[in-house]
């Protein structure tokens, strides 16, 4: 062979190698939401806008796509929508793994590490220490820090690491830290196994215990794991404290999920304002999971990412080079009902630039339209069903279809994701999930967010969410309403395409 041929084929191999993971047309890749260029990803990690820029941080494991020791990944956005990828924030050391946590903008240098104009971010994260639970020891778990000088773009590990010990605690992870303006401190609320702890400091690297908050609370079907803790503002001009925390396992359609508390944090501990039996979850989909806010979110926005999958077959989904994907972003507010308060989810208003133009197509029954990513917005009246079942249908041309419907017997919203032929990856995976209504009037409202392998309901207003991934062996490309053994009682619908934000 000529030594041109040998240089085309080496020059050619390292450009495919490098850019053939991302290049995000796979199948099933998503084109609307994050997911890494390749390789395993889980949990969104230290969350933080500064300076224009979103930081998402992720649990990535860079050289497989199952979940293995663990890194923090990075990439970051104008918008939460377009994503640039930076390298590696964060690697393993002889502490541990580099598990879940978040990130400060440490707006007075209270931790001493700034250096130069930029303030310093400061990260803390949970280091898991291998040798240690395999030898049976109960405290692998610690919390360490990091910062950087430079926007985040490069980052240092504190030298005297760990800043919050175990106290003999097999699962104490997960710090989402942030500033208490009350208590003028610190506080970091952890997972710790069945409940959350609450710690303080002054200074970001001398911590110590200041409450607790769980035990008798909410879900203990799994451990507990990345909680998060902001204020919302209610309508009546005072504001509730929202915890959110996730939950391994038992989550009502199964698998991993995440519940949320809403009531009053005084600096030391939480005091829940709903019934301690409520339990209430942020999504009832089951391909949400970790999910978290935005730190320092500009106009006191409260934005969330999730996880978009689920422990009990998150390994094993049919995708290729990758593994998951985040949600959109959402924004959170609170509301009052009669039954207490409720965290209302919507995709943040940067989701309308998903759109390919600003005019919907007015949307009608009993014809398809030729869309595999969409928006859809349904509505539905009651008062006029003569069918107690119905909704969106999206199909392909092999006959796979996924329904996202209403049952008015069961008064619930549900996913139907039993239809897609790849599905045999996992029992758990083909099944009807279901959500409860909050709502009791005759108005179904439907906002749909639809990608390759994934589907976001935003049912009325909000109110109930539903986040659910799928793997049809052909794209869906077909949507339309259905109604079983009757027409569905549609009263108006508007379609946009949606635009890659990859291509
Ligand atoms: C949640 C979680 C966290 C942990 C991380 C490890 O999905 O189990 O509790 O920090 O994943 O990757």
């Amino acid at each position: 062979m000529s030594k041109f041929i040998v240089f085309l084929f080496i020059f050619f191999s390292a450009v495919s190698a490098f850019s053939q993971p991302e290049n995000y047309s796979e199948k099933h890749r998503p084109q609307l939401h994050f997911s890494p260029p390749a390789h395993w990803m889980n949990d969104p990690n230290g969350m933080v806008y500064y300076k224009g820029e979103y930081h998402l941080f992720y649990q990535y494991y860079p050289d497989g796509t199952v979940w293995g020791p663990m890194h923090w990944g990075h990439a970051v956005s104008k918008d939460m929508l377009h994503w640039q990828h930076l390298p590696i924030a964060l690697y393993p050391d002889s502490l541990g793994y580099i598990f879940s946590g978040s990130v400060v903008v440490d707006q007075n240098n209270s931790s001493g590490f700034q250096k130069g104009a930029e303030k310093p971010l400061v990260a803390m994260f949970t280091y898991h220490n291998m040798d240690g639970e395999k030898s049976g020891r109960t405290d692998f778990q610690t919390q360490g820090i990091a910062y950087s000088n430079d926007k985040g773009r490069t980052w240092k590990k504190y030298t005297q690491n760990p800043v919050i010990k175990n106290p003999g605690i097999k699962d104490f992870r997960d710090p989402k830290v942030m500033w208490h303006e009350p208590s003028k401190q610190w506080i970091v609320t952890m997972a710790v196994a069945n409940h959350v702890r609450f710690y303080r400091s002054k200074n970001l690297k001398n911590w110590e215990l200041a409450g607790s908050f769980g035990l008798e609370d909410g879900s203990h079907g799994g451990v507990w794991e990345c909680p998060d803790l902001f204020q919302l503002p209610v309508k009546d001009g005072k504001s509730k404290w929202v915890l959110l925390v996730s939950v391994g396992s038992g989550a009502p359609n199964g698998g991993s999920g995440t519940q949320y508390f809403v009531g009053d944090f005084n600096g030391k501990t939480f005091t829940n304002s709903n019934a301690s039996k409520d339990v209430l979850w942020l999504d009832y989909g089951c391909d949400n999971y970790a999910g978290i806010t935005w730190s320092n979110a500009p106009n006191k926005r409260h934005l969330f990412l999730g996880w978009m999958s689920n422990w009990q077959y998150a390994t094993k989904v049919p995708t290729d080079k990758w593994r998951s994907a985040m949600t959109l972003p959402r924004e959170l507010s609170l509301q009052k009902t009669n039954n207490g308060y409720r965290v209302i989810t919507r995709p943040a208003k940067e989701t309308e630039q998903l759109r390919k133009t600003n005019t919907p197509v007015e949307m009608v029954t009993k014809k398809e339209y030729p869309y595999s990513m969409c928006e859809v917005t349904a509505d539905f009246d009651l008062s006029k069903a003569t069918t107690d079942d119905f909704g969106i249908e999206i199909s392909n041309s092999v006959i796979e279809t996924l329904h996202i419907g209403y049952n008015r017997t069961k008064n619930c919203f549900y996913i139907d994701r039993t239809n897609c032929k790849e599905k045999s990856f996992s029992k758990e995976f083909p099944a009807i999930h279901l959500a409860p209504r909050m709502l009791n009037n005759n108005q179904i409202k439907m906002h749909l967010y639809i990608d390759k392998s994934s589907v976001e309901l935003f049912g009325d207003d909000g109110t109930v969410i539903m986040t659910d991934t799928f793997f049809p062996s052909e794209d869906f490309n077909k949507i339309r309403t259905f109604g079983i053994n009757g027409e569905p009682p549609f009263t108006g619908g508007k379609l946009f395409e949606l635009k890659s934000v990859w291509h």
